[in-house]
């Protein structure tokens, strides 16, 4: 099984990283142990590649670091790069609030995964998922804003789904599926050469 070190908090991502990375032979181990230092910017890759930047000169072998955020569309795109902030300060009923009487109730969640290695950023793999965000939480799964988010091909939200169904839709799992792909064709080989 090929091991990389999966600098985050939160159990739900490594939980959902290893269910897309499985089919890979890839797994993830949670490190939590390593301070993840996140910059502003409005986008998600510069601040991935950012915190990359900074973990990978602590860590020996192989290693990832993920930021993603949902983008509501009627609000321009908040809370977008500061979902975390936004969760933790004002929940999700404040995004419900923002939404009444909106036109569109259109959303999408973006995910970019950093991968590196020898003290160096070697790629960033971003995914997004459109959805909307429902009417009423819904759902005890998962995390943030997981309970007001359904994508457009179901009425049920991240929250009603167990992890596997999850991983099917997710941002999240999408972009760890192409890290693999692109680990299995071109990274490996790369390591290779160099060790
Ligand atoms: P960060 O990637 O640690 O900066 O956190 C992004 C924030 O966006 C999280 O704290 C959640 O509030 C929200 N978020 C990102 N991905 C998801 C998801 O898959 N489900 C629910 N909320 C998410």
């Amino acid at each position: 099984m090929i091991e990389f070190d999966f600098v985050t908090g939160n159990q739900f991502k490594i939980d959902e990283a290893n269910s897309a990375l499985a089919q890979y032979g890839i797994q993830v181990r949670k490190r939590d142990d390593i301070e993840k230092i996140e910059i502003q910017s409005t986008d998600l890759e510069t601040i991935a590649s950012a915190a990359l930047a900074l973990v990978v000169q602590k860590v020996k072998g192989k290693v990832v670091v993920e930021d993603s955020g949902l983008f509501v569309h009627a609000l321009n795109g908040f809370p977008g790069p500061y979902s975390s902030f936004v969760f933790d300060t004002l929940g999700i009923d404040s995004i419900l609030k923002l939404l009444d009487g909106a036109k569109t109730r259109k959303a999408e969640f973006r995910s970019s995964v950093a991968y590196g290695e020898e003290g160096k950023l070697v790629a960033v793999f971003s995914s997004v998922t459109e959805g909307n965000i429902v009417t009423q939480p819904r759902g005890s799964n998962g995390f943030g804003f997981d309970p007001i988010f359904a994508p457009i091909w179901t009425q049920k939200t991240f929250a009603e789904m167990e992890m596997k169904e999850k991983s099917v839709y997710s941002h999240r799992s999408k972009a760890f599926s192409k890290l693999a792909l692109w680990y299995l064709n071109e990274g490996s080989k790369k390591a290779k050469i160099k060790s």
